[in-house]
């Protein structure tokens, strides 16, 4: 059976505790799903709940599960979320400094439909780095879900913990699937 692939990448911030959200989306829209989490965000996920759900363990380094492949998996698309300043701004500047960003340079490099979904804070999201890292992203086609189009803006600094809530999982996703629909489905193959 043939069935679409979504790799989800989560960088350490409050929403990535609430990632099984996405992969229970995805799994019931008919998507396969494999996580792999930044160093840092090891501390805010649930690894076993996670691993449960996807049927594949959560990477974070190259060598992290006895037996995992060390190539990157194939995906029909890749969501970053919930994406930091910190990531946000690595991944358009290319930096690959960790098993995570290593995978994100490549899938898009590759050209896999991208979105990334940032959790930043106004006093971040306004700063020179993280602006030009957005523009630069969605000058390579990179969906960065922000904006007043996307209804999902920068909060205010201290209230990250109530608006982890309002996370957009299911806008994510769905903003990923059409960019997928000229991609053939192939058969899950991932280590
Ligand atoms: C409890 C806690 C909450 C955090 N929340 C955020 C956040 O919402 N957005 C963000 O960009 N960084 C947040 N950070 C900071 C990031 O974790 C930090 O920049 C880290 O280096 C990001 O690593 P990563 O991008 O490799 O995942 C938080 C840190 C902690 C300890």
């Amino acid at each position: 059976m043939t069935r679409r692939h979504l790799q989800i990448v989560v960088c350490a911030a409050g929403p990535a505790a609430d990632v099984t959200q996405l992969i229970t989306t995805a799994t019931q829209q008919s998507w396969t799903t494999a996580v792999t989490a930044t160093p840092s965000a090891l501390e805010f996920i649930d690894i076993e709940a996670i691993e449960r759900l996807t049927g594949h363990p959560v990477r974070s380094t190259y060598r992290s599960s006895p037996g995992a492949r060390r190539s990157l998996p194939a995906a029909d698309a890749l969501i970053v979320a919930p994406a930091t300043y910190n990531s946000v701004n690595k991944i358009a500047l290319g930096i690959a400094d960790n098993y995570a960003m290593t995978t994100v340079a490549e899938l898009i490099g590759r050209q896999v439909p991208t979105v990334v979904v940032p959790f930043v804070n106004a006093a971040l999201a306004v700063r020179a780095p993280f602006q030009r890292a957005v523009a630069d992203l969605r000058d390579e086609r990179v969906r960065i879900f922000l904006g007043t189009d996307d209804g999902w803006e920068p909060h205010q600094p201290g209230s990250g913990s109530s608006r982890r809530r309002a996370f957009p999982w299911a806008a994510a996703l769905e903003a990923a699937t059409p960019m997928t629909s000229g991609v053939p489905a192939r058969s899950t193959d991932q280590g």
